[in-house]
């Protein structure tokens, strides 16, 4: 359910990346800075596919080479595919790519405070609550908490 995106499916994630309730909970800029990533040596644009059929995007970057550290961004889910565990089922598949595949020694994600689901993803997929960064972003009409979380090689199961 997870497969390396294409130029071919570069519409439909930034169809998916400006839609409002998925560009509150990402970078202010994904949908416009998308088309860039895909040409980053440095990392991956991944589908998620649900009976082969693009239902949501994901992304990782590599942060740290020396240390082995990636960072995983922009996973978004269209709002249909939500709450059937499709987002953690994701998450889980790219961490074990980054830790087997690219024998990474640590994946990271930062979430808004106000995200919820995305936070209960993370855990769900085995990620720890690592700390806070406060009041890191001026969102929604004021500052926002954003929680880091972070996953190492050898805790993932
Ligand atoms: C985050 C997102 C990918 C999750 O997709 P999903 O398919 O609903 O994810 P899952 O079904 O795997 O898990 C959702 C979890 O959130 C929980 N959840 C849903 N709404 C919630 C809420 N308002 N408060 C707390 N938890 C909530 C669900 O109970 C579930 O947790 P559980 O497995 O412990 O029961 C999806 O909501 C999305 O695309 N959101 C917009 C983009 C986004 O937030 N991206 C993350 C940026 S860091």
């Amino acid at each position: 359910m997870l497969r390396s995106a294409t130029t071919d499916d570069l519409d439909a994630l930034v169809a998916l990346a400006s839609r409002p309730e998925i560009a509150r909970t990402l970078a202010f800029d994904t949908a416009a800075t998308l088309p860039s990533v895909f040409e980053v040596a440095s990392g991956e644009v991944l589908v998620i596919e649900d009976g082969g059929v693009l239902v949501g995007g994901v992304r990782w970057h590599l942060t740290n080479h020396r240390s082995r550290i990636a960072e995983i961004r922009t996973l978004m889910l269209s709002p249909e595919a939500h709450g059937r565990g499709l987002a953690t089922a994701a998450v889980r598949a790219l961490a074990e790519r980054l830790f087997t595949k690219h024998r990474l020694h640590r994946v990271e994600a930062e979430v808004l405070g106000f995200n919820l689901p995305a936070q209960s993803v993370f855990e769900r997929a085995g990620f720890v609550r690592e700390g806070i960064r406060r009041r890191a972003y001026n969102r929604e009409g004021g500052w926002q908490d954003s929680v880091f979380f972070g996953l190492l090689a050898d805790e993932f199961v």
